[in-house]
């Protein structure tokens, strides 16, 4: 039988000793390359430098950058019972930008206490991220216990004040250890000069770890990381490319995909470099086919139906942890990572805010590097992601600042935004849908154009009907499949039941209209669409509904009196047919008509 692996993150303030007791598992376990100890030393040796066992690291990782054993930031050792990935955590900032993107998904942890200078910063606050990230098993390693004459004194003092810190952030370290890496003691070997010590040693600690329960019981998940066509000439599949963060996957599972909520069945598993397989499991990364295609893009994260679904919002409730160099502030703003989706993001609120180390609470406006703040985040667009106690590696994300990891956090709460409303019945309406068999591309490939919701808006009487309409003319001429709709076509017909008292009857009108839009673009056409002073948040609602990516805005008149993002700007409708070979070119621009040769 294989055997199983675990990763375990090594932590603690600067010098406390981490790469010594790395390197003093790998020597005392036998795990270095034949030569390896007496070659450092002898290097040491030559040049007259006390000989460390971290520099055992240092020498391992030259050897891996000729392509052999290990990298920068992993050691990888065995026992009887599995193989371990051992990540050194260096910096601080490295430690948790590591954790966060998943690039270390730590099962356990070990963290390094200095005997010698106690307790520092540091040490607390890698408690607390741990803690925060979800890291549940931890032994707390009490180091260079030679240097204060192994006096358990000293060794249960430092257990009582960790405790304690512990105990505030809800969690129960699994053991204490006193050892001293330096000279072997309780590492792998009891330590006789502390008989006084009657538990286990470090290695016997990582063995007793359990590792994380089969990802089976936890719902499947795995964010899009691209769709890929298949190359062979007439071959219309695609395969859905990503890694699994949890569960499992079998052929023939029917998979919803978030925001959206459209769904489909999974034809055949595609893993790479491997044999055709009927099911896979979280940590792979996989593709693939779907029997009826469905429009799917990378960022989106995929479900099974049956399972617990993700949350799917614009506002989010998280705890975060700042790194940044310029603190974070409101109304500034940043990316959000999340899986594979990257959104622009704003801080709406700080709640509270929280010294990583002190665990002391203020209220601030301003959250400093090393702070751990409660927030609420607003996202430009929808994201689908879980709440961190559900599923860890679809709960976390990074926070981008100029191009920089610059904080990191867990979601603790969806919160209900302007359009939950619509999107609710977007989803229901995409699970639901009856899907053609004839796909959006040879629709546009037939047609001969992509189909597109055309918005012209602007205040009252600047000539948006007549532009509408005579665009229409155009483009029908033009041999395009086109439709012009004002707003009015819907409000006395499919609209006739809105009662003109009901709360949200713009709302609702504007729903209505972007539902016809979207069967409208679904059946390939080229909508154009006239309405009167579209604000931000109306374009919210419809961008709900229709894919945003298939909307241009088209404003009319003075622009100045309109916040819209739009995408072609016409002050005067005069002359029209200048204005109508504005909005081709624009069309052919966008890839939305061709130029006709
Ligand atoms: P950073 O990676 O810089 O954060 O440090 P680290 O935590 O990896 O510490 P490292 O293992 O490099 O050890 C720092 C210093 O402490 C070195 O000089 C070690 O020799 C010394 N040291 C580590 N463990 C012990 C110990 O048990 N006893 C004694 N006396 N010295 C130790
Ligand atoms: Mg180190």
């Amino acid at each position: 039988m294989q055997q199983e692996d675990m990763s375990i993150v090594i932590v603690g303030h600067v010098d406390h000793g981490k790469s010594t007791i790395i390197g003093r598992l790998l020597a005392d376990t036998g795990s270095l390359p034949q030569g390896k100890l007496e070659q450092v030393r002898e290097k040491c040796r030559r040049s007259s430098k006390p000989f460390e066992y971290a520099f055992l690291l240092d020498a391992l990782k030259d050897e891996q950058e000729q392509g052999i054993t290990i990298d920068s930031a992993r050691c990888f050792f065995k026992t009887k019972k599995r193989n371990y990935i051992l990540i050194d955590a260096p910096g601080h900032i490295e430690f948790l930008k590591n954790m966060v993107t998943g690039a270390a998904r730590a099962e356990a942890a070990l963290l390094v206490i200095d005997a010698n200078e106690g307790i520092k910063e540091n040490s607390k606050r890698h408690g607390y991220l741990l803690s925060m990230l979800g890291i549940k098993q931890l032994c707390v390693l009490v180091n260079k216990m030679d240097l204060v004459d192994y006096d358990n004194k000293i060794y249960e003092k430092i257990v009582k004040e960790y405790s304690e810190f512990l105990n505030k952030i809800n969690i129960v370290p699994s053991h204490f250890i006193p050892v001293s890496g330096f000279k072997g003691e309780n590492i792998v070997h009891k330590s006789e000069a502390m008989n006084w010590y009657k538990g286990s040693t470090v290695l016997e600690v990582l063995d007793s770890f359990t590792s994380e329960k089969p990802q089976k019981d936890k719902p499947f998940r795995m964010p899009v990381q691209g769709v890929y066509k298949f190359t062979k000439e007439g071959d219309d599949r695609r395969i859905v490319a990503g890694t699994i963060e949890s569960g499992m996957l079998h052929e023939g599972d029917e998979v919803v995909f978030y925001p959206s909520g459209k769904k489909s069945k999974i034809k055949t598993i595609e893993a790479f470099n491997e044999e055709r397989r009927k099911s896979i499991g979280a940590g792979h990364s996989t593709g693939f086919t779907l029997s009826e295609q469905i429009y799917v893009r990378r960022g989106e994260l995929a479900a099974i139906s049956e399972q617990k679904q993700p949350e799917v919002t614009t506002r989010i409730k998280v705890n975060l942890f700042w790194l940044g160099k310029e603190s974070l502030k409101k109304d500034k703003e940043y990316y959000l990572k999340l899986g594979t989706a990257k959104v622009s993001v704003k801080v709406e609120e700080i709640l509270r805010v929280l010294d990583a180390s002190s665990l002391d609470n203020k209220t601030s406006q301003l959250v400093h590097r090393h702070e751990v703040a409660e927030c609420i985040l607003r996202l430009e667009k929808e994201i689908a992601f879980d709440l961190s106690h559900d599923v860890m590696s679809t709960g976390r994300f990074v926070i981008v600042d100029n191009y920089d990891i610059a904080g990191g956090g867990i979601v603790l709460e969806a919160l209900e935004d302007k359009q939950s409303w619509v999107r609710e019945k977007v989803i229901m309406r995409n699970y639901k849908w009856e899907k053609s068999q004839i796909s959006d591309e040879r629709r546009a490939e037939k047609y001969n154009q992509k189909s597109t919701l055309i918005l012209i808006t602007g205040e009252k009487g600047v000539g948006k009907k007549a532009l509408g309409k005579a665009l229409e003319s155009k483009l029908f001429e033009d041999g395009k499949i086109v439709y012009f709709l004002g707003i009015g076509n819907v409000l006395y017909g499919i609209d006739a039941d809105i009662k003109s008292n009901s709360d949200n009857k713009r709302e609702e009108h504007l729903r209505r209209l972007a539902e016809v839009a979207h069967i409208m673009t679904d059946a390939g056409a080229i909508l154009i669409v006239t309405a009167v002073n579209l604000y931000e948040e109306d374009i919210s609602i419809i961008k709900t509904i229709v894919n945003p990516e298939k909307i241009e805005v088209i404003l009319v008149g003075d622009s100045k009196k309109s916040a819209l993002d739009y995408t072609l700007h016409i002050a005067d409708i005069n002359p029209v047919e200048s204005n109508l070979n504005r909005i081709k070119k624009m069309l052919q621009d966008k890839g939305i008509i061709y130029k006709s040769m």
